[in-house]
């Protein structure tokens, strides 16, 4: 599969504002999501789900990140507080993936947490394939309690990544790459 190996070989994310309309289709976000959740899951737990941040409910759950906002920076200005509101709206769509990693008898936490890094990936990578760019982010409102509340987070469960979708202004430039034979060695007896 030559395409799959160019696609995972030249790969880079865009800035979240690069990406610009017209959005996924609904059949294309079932297509996203789809390949999202088809990763390896060790004891088939489904450790992760899916939120859907699109057309205006983008800007409602900017307004809980600017609430929150408001309240940490009580002397933030009005600019600062609606760029906040911007936040997931700045590209057409955003796929938030949400760890429900918990203690388990068998399954390491550990182990369910690398699931929903993998789901995010195959996120990542599934919009690339349907010809769209993507960047994968968390920001401090992923962090932020009031914000997880208010995106309906329960405890335990916490934001892998807002992964926003978008057509590419055009091909990306690159970055330096770690050399392999930093990172990599082979086990000798
Ligand atoms: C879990 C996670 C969270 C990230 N959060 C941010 C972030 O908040 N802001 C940011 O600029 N990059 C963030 N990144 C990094 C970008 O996704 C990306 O790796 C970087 O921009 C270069 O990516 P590329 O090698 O895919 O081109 C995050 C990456 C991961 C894996």
């Amino acid at each position: 599969m030559p395409d799959a190996l160019k696609l995972l070989t030249t790969r880079r994310s865009f800035k979240p504002h690069e990406l610009s309309g017209p959005p996924p289709s609904a059949a294309e976000i079932e297509t996203l999501l789809t390949v999202a959740s088809r990763v390896p899951d060790h004891g088939k737990l489904v450790p992760w789900r899916f939120i859907v941040f699109e057309g205006e409910a983008r800007r409602a759950a900017g307004d809980a990140i600017a609430l929150a906002f408001r309240s940490k920076y009580p002397d933030a200005t009005a600019e600062q507080a609606d760029a906040e509101r911007e936040r997931l709206a700045r590209a057409p769509l955003v796929i938030a993936v949400v760890s429900r990693a918990a203690p388990h008898v068998k399954i390491p936490e550990w182990e369910q947490m690398l699931s929903a890094g993998a789901a995010a990936m195959n996120l990542v990578l599934a919009a690339y394939a349907l010809g769209y760019g993507a960047s994968w982010i968390t920001e401090w409102y992923a962090y932020d309690r009031a914000v997880l509340d208010a995106l309906g987070l329960r405890a335990h469960e916490r934001i892998a990544g807002f992964v926003h979708i978008g057509r590419p202004p055009g091909p990306p430039q690159d970055r330096p790459r770690p050399p392999l034979s930093e990172i990599a060695t082979r086990f000798r007896a």
